[in-house]
C-alpha cells in the first residue's frame, strides 16, 4: 500500500482554481518528486498535504486512512511534516531553540528521547551544532535549510514534504543539501520533493510527476523522466 494517494483533487485560491484533479501516489521508503515551473501549483498542492489549505474536492490518503479533513497538528502527529518553501524559522531564536520547537508536539515523550533526536540532527548537520546558541537569522541560505530540515526530523517525520530546498541555494551548497536529503529516505521516512531544480530532484528521486499549470503532465520513473525528450528541453536545460 502507498503511503500517500492523491486522488484528484482540486484547490483554490477562493474562486479561483490553483490545482486541477491532481492524483499522485508517494511510495514507501523513496523519495517521490514533483517538478514544475513557476506557479504550477506545487506550494499549493503541499500547502494542502499538510494541511495548511484545504482541498476543494478530492481525496487525500495516508497509511490507508482519508485525511482530507484532518487539521495541520493531527497530520503533524501522523507524521506528515512540511518544510516550507519559505523556511519559516523563529529569526531572533537560537538554532537550538528553533530545532526544540520542531519537537514541540512530542513535548511529552522525555527528556531523554528528546535529547536522542537533537543528538541525531546534530550528528546529521554538525554545522548546526556549532553554531546552535546562534539566531537563526545569522544563518547563511545554505545553514537555514539544514535548519529548516533538522527542525521538521525533530518531529518524527513518517513522510516529509519538501518545498524547494535548493531555492536560493548555490549549486555546491545544492548538492550537499540534496546528498542529505538522499541519505535521509529510508523505510520509516519518506520524502514526496517539489523541485524547479529538475535535474537534482530526478537524480535522487524514485518516481517522479511534473506538474504544469495545475495539472499533472506527466509521470514516470525518475530515470525514464530525465531521459524523456520533452523533460530535457523544458526542464533540464539550465540547471
Ligand atoms: N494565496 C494565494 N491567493 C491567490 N492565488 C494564489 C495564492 N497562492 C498561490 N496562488 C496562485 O496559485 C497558483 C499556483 O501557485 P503556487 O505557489 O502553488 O505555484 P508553485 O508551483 O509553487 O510556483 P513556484 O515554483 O514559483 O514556487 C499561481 O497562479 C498563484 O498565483
Ligand atoms: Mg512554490
Amino acid at each position: 500500500m502507498s503511503l500517500l494517494r492523491v486522488e484528484d483533487v482540486h484547490i483554490a485560491y477562493g474562486k479561483v482554481e490553483a490545482v486541477f484533479g491532481v492524483s499522485l501516489v508517494a511510495e514507501r521508503g523513496g523519495i517521490t518528486t514533483i517538478i514544475g515551473p513557476n506557479g504550477a501549483g506545487k506550494t499549493t498542492l503541499l500547502a494542502s498535504l499538510a494541511g495548511l489549505h484545504p482541498v476543494s474536492t478530492g481525496r487525500v490518503i495516508f497509511d490507508g486512512a482519508d485525511i482530507s479533513d484532518t487539521a495541520t497538528e493531527a497530520r503533524l502527529e501522523l507524521g506528515l511534516v512540511l518544510v516550507p518553501e519559505k523556511r519559516e524559522l523563529f529569526p531572533e531564536m537560537s538554532v537550538e531553540d528553533n530545532l526544540q520547537l520542531g519537537a514541540y508536539h512530542r513535548r511529552w515523550s522525555g527528556a531523554r528521547a528528546l535529547r536522542d533526536s537533537l543528538d541525531n540532527v546534530y550528528a546529521l548537520f554538525p554545522r548546526l551544532k556549532e553554531r546552535r546558541k546562534q539566531t537563526a537569522e545569522t544563518l547563511s541560505g545554505g545553514e537555514r535549510q539544514m535548519l529548516a530540515l533538522g527542525r521538521a526530523l525533530m518531529s518524527k517525520p513518517r513522510l516529509l514534504l519538501l518545498d524547494e530546498p535548493s531555492l536560493g541555494l548555490a549549486p555546491i551548497v545544492t548538492k550537499h543539501i540534496f546528498e542529505i536529503i538522499s541519505n535521509l529516505s529510508s523505510d520509516d521516512v519518506s520524502i514526496v520533493l517539489v523541485e524547479q531544480n529538475a535535474r537534482a530532484a530526478l537524480a535522487v528521486a524514485r518516481h517522479g510527476y511534473v506538474i504544469e499549470q495545475g495539472r499533472i503532465a506527466l509521470e514516470g520513473r525518475a530515470s525514464e523522466l530525465a531521459a524523456d525528450p520533452k523533460v530535457a528541453r523544458t526542464y533540464l536545460g539550465r540547471n
